[in-house]
């Protein structure tokens, strides 16, 4: 609901996963006409048992499928206000062309994906709608079909549009709250730091904050983002502050011993025991992980400015490597080593 107490419009999410079906599915429970397109594993489960949205504060929502118009493809004369994209990285250029092949043009699209390169990826591909890059600051984990668990706190954030301004009641509403800025660059960059846990994370096999509770596995995430912190000072980038702590004390406050880490990263710790990354989600579900659009960014950003980064490339190695074999779950011990700590 907008400042006079009417809807803003529709939405439209391509890309029903985690993101999707938790933003969309909050914004439908706030009475928004909501359009999930998606795949027929999840659609199927939404058609069959409704979206039921929980949070790490407790809260518990459902809401009915027949609320929301489920589809596989993006509808023909759709004309939703906003869209969503939801889809992981390398889903991203297809996705972006069918919608810019089903939407009026001009049609304002939030990528709401990790990385840095998503949204210039999607304009390529549907150079019509107007991309806007954005983040997702907390963990959606997928706990049982149709139910969708938000494990960690934040704000979206998206890029100042005029055609935004009168969603940003409805989704203060509807528990997704929305920031704007005018550059979100350092913020992507500063998000990107902390993903660099997702593919630690994913080859640990463990959830979040169990696997974070492990001093060898902190110690490879924070050698990651050592490593991208000075790749970032290289190339002028200030990386905006997303967690509790800053990004460049991070490395430092990763490394403590348990003991100390549990009492200075209460907050990062702040994190229930069903939160798992996407990235392990996508291991579990036999698919490719983002590790290219996160720790692959890192290394082009170096080369860019005439320098390596090895243990970022190396992380890409061990994931991507042997793509499509699954990658093999490394202990802390046999991690460390894999990275030359
Ligand atoms: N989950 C989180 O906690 C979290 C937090 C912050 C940011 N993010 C970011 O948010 C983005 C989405 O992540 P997610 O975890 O929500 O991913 P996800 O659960 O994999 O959801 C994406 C869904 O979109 C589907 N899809 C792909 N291409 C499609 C197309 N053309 N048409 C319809 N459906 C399509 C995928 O199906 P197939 O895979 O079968 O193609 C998948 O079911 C990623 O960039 C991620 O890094 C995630």
């Amino acid at each position: 609901m907008n400042a006079a107490g009417a809807l803003p419009g529709s939405v439209l999410v391509m890309g029903a996963g985690s993101i999707g079906c938790y933003v969309g599915g909050c914004l439908a429970a706030a009475g928004v006409p909501v359009t999930l397109v998606g795949r027929p594993r999840v659609l199927d489960a939404v058609a069959q048992h409704g979206l039921t949205l929980t949070d790490l504060e407790g809260n518990a929502r459902k809401v009915e499928a027949g609320a929301m118009q489920l589809a596989q493809a993006v509808p023909v004369g759709a004309t939703p206000s906003i869209v969503l994209l939801c889809v992981k990285s390398g889903a991203t250029a297809e996705a972006a062309a069918e919608l810019g092949a089903a939407l009026p043009a001009g049609t304002v699209v939030l990528s709401l994906q990790n990385g840095i390169s998503n949204a210039a990826v999607a304009s390529k591909a549907a150079p019509g709608l107007k991309v806007l890059p954005s983040m997702v600051p907390y963990n959606i984990a997928e706990l049982a079909p149709g139910a969708f668990h938000r494990g960690t706190t934040g704000r979206l954030m998206s890029v100042e549009h005029a055609a935004l301004k009168p969603w940003l009641a409805t989704f203060e509403k509807a528990g997704v709250p929305l920031d704007l800025l005018a550059d979100l660059r350092a913020v992507q960059w500063g998000k990107l730091l902390i993903n660099l846990n997702n593919p630690v994370n994913a080859l640990s096999g463990l959830p979040l904050r169990e696997e974070l509770l492990q001093h060898g596995y902190r110690r490879c995430f924070a050698a990651l983002m050592e490593e991208a912190i000075g790749v970032l000072v290289a190339a002028g980038i200030e990386p905006a502050q997303v967690t509790a702590v800053p990004a460049q004390r991070l490395p430092t406050v990763l490394r403590l011993p348990n003991w100390l880490f549990r009492i200075v990263a209460a907050r990062m710790l702040k994190i229930d025991a069903k939160a798992r990354s996407s990235m392990a989600d996508d291991l579990a579900l036999g698919r490719r992980t983002e590790v290219d659009a996160l720790c692959g960014e890192v290394v082009r950003l170096a080369q860019a400015h005439g320098r390596a980064a090895p243990r970022n490339a190396k992380m890409v190695e061990l994931l991507d490597g042997e793509w499509p074999k699954p990658p093999q779950q490394l202990s802390p011990d046999a991690m460390c080593r894999a990275l030359g700590i």
